[in-house]
């Protein structure tokens, strides 16, 4: 990289807009740190006017760690079981993510990130809004943060996955389920962050069933407060690169029943603590 890239802040609630980087150029060691120290930090980059390959788009991921291979996405590129395709159309029943989330929690060693490339767009709509978990957990008292702090969240991929896929079929199929905190340590940025969400999370092992439900469902409104979040607005060749341990997002389905494409690689990450 030959000028130093730019970053925009979107909100206070988190993202930025990166200038100045060819994502189809393989990234060295400097701008490989530079981009996982900003990613860490504001939780999710996007970038306009990307033209990668499927080559680059995994080089690029491999950058920053292995690529992840989906438990249960049944639309992957010939040849690239790496990329997921995100396709919808006038005949889709669902999108992914259509609500409140980080990819993969069900996974004992949950994806580090994120990168999607938008190739078409409907003509308005398909926005994809993200929620910062540090925000999330910083803005609690201090009491509901030690109370939270001693506890575990299961995240379970059935709840996810199951009867979601018409086109896989799901005989003798398992999907992941794993145990996390409710509160994890960044490992980048040392941040806490708030780890549970609407997709996967389906109980806090500690407490009762209702005294789990009813905390759960105070979390999962607290996470969905407009000061946590940025939204962006895709266009054909726009990439966003999102931090799964310290962001969520939701991707909104208001332009039934037109187009929307994009391709998907994931990094893998480790355990959280
Ligand atoms: C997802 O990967 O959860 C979907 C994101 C999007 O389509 O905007």
């Amino acid at each position: 990289m030959d000028t130093a890239p730019e970053f925009i802040r979107m909100t206070p609630g988190c993202g930025a807009l990166v200038r100045g980087i060819d994502l189809a150029q393989p990234l060295d060691k400097a701008a490989t740190e530079q981009l996982t120290n900003a990613l860490a930090d504001h939780g999710v980059l996007f970038f306009r006017d990307q033209q990668l390959t499927h080559e680059q788009h995994k080089s690029l991921g491999r950058c920053f760690g292995e690529l992840h291979l989906h438990p249960a996405w049944p639309r992957l590129v010939d040849g690239h079981p790496e990329i997921m395709e995100l396709y919808t159309d006038e005949n889709s029943k669902r999108i992914a993510g259509e609500d409140w989330h980080s990819d993969v929690t069900c996974d004992r060693e949950p994806p580090l990130g994120t990168i999607l490339r938008m190739i078409e767009v409907p003509p308005v709509g398909g926005d994809t809004l993200f929620a910062n978990m540090y925000a999330a957990f910083e803005s609690l008292s201090s009491p509901m943060q030690r109370f939270l702090e001693g506890l575990t969240a299961l995240h379970d991929g059935e709840n996810a996955y199951r009867g979601r896929y018409a086109d896989a079929s799901e005989e003798g199929k398992t999907y992941p389920r794993s145990e996390h905190p409710v509160i994890r340590k960044h490992p980048v940025s040392s941040r806490k962050a708030l780890f549970v969400n609407r997709i996967f999370t389906t109980r806090i092992i500690e407490l009762t069933p209702q005294e789990s439900d009813s905390t759960l469902r105070m979390l999962f409104e607290h996470i969905a407060k407009p000061e946590f979040q940025c939204r962006f607005q895709w266009q054909a060749g726009s990439v966003a690169f999102w931090d799964n341990r310290c962001v969520q997002h939701y991707a909104l389905w208001d332009y039934y029943p037109n187009r929307r494409r994009g391709l998907r690689v994931t990094i893998k990450g480790d355990v959280p603590y």
